[in-house]
């Protein structure tokens, strides 16, 4: 089992090597969460300067303006050539879940609009077959119970994320125990549910790389 410190350093590490993904003056997709709060601060202080980076998130945002990035809406950047994010698990297919940090909607409209997506992880993101995390799925709030109702009949158990709303101004409700042993077939059945704006699985279009750092360094899967 990896410490908190370790898994810090592990952070800072996947952090570091996506850097050297990063071509100069081009224009960057950024995600959200610790792993790219590391990867922002690691790129600034790399000297590699970009033209601009479009944003997953409000967070994001104001980290990459504080480090002196500039920040460009999607629909003024055209198609992006790469896209750094985190991730909750990955799958040995590079197939993912996010969302914990709720960021998920704009998240993947990034990687939708990038032509490569590398994912930055520590190890204890690994697993076999994805679902021990809880899947999260951003609803529009006058669909909760409805969409709650849907996703205990597809076998899950919704939980409401308290206290939470997206920069969207949805809610999140986070589903235990859902059988992914198909996330694709998952992630098209939740995409078809009226009121989910988004769910949390990366299978149809799944990370290109996953920069995985252990204790022994960065191991890329592609
Ligand atoms: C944000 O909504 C998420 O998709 C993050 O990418 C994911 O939760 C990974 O976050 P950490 O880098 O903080 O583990």
């Amino acid at each position: 089992m990896t410490s908190a410190v370790d898994q810090q350093i592990q952070k800072q590490w996947a952090a570091e090597a996506a850097v050297r993904y990063v071509r100069p003056d081009s224009v960057l997709g950024v995600g959200t969460g610790s792993t790219v709060n590391l990867f922002i601060e690691a790129l600034a202080a790399s000297g590699t300067r970009i033209e601009a980076a479009v944003s997953s998130s409000d967070a994001s945002t104001r980290l990459l303006e504080s480090n002196g990035i500039t920040v460009r809406d999607l629909n003024l950047a055209g198609t992006l050539d790469l896209y750094i994010d985190g991730a909750d698990e990955f799958d040995p297919h590079r197939r993912l879940i996010k969302g914990g940090g709720g960021a998920l909607t704009r998240e993947k409209i990034v990687t939708a609009a990038s032509r490569k997506f590398v994912c930055i992880v520590d190890e204890s993101k690994k697993v076999g077959v994805l679902g021990k995390y809880p899947l999260p799925v951003e609803v529009i709030p006058m669909a909760r119970s409805f969409v709650a109702r849907q996703l205990v009949a597809m076998g899950g158990q919704p939980e409401l994320r308290q206290d939470f709303v997206t920069d969207n101004g949805n809610v999140i409700l986070d589903v235990h125990n859902m059988d992914l042993v198909d996330p694709v077939a998952v992630e098209k059945e939740l995409n078809n549910l009226p009121g989910v704006v988004t769910n949390g699985l990366w299978a149809i279009r799944p990370a290109d790389v996953v920069l995985m750092a252990t204790s022994n360094g960065v191991e890329e899967f592609s």
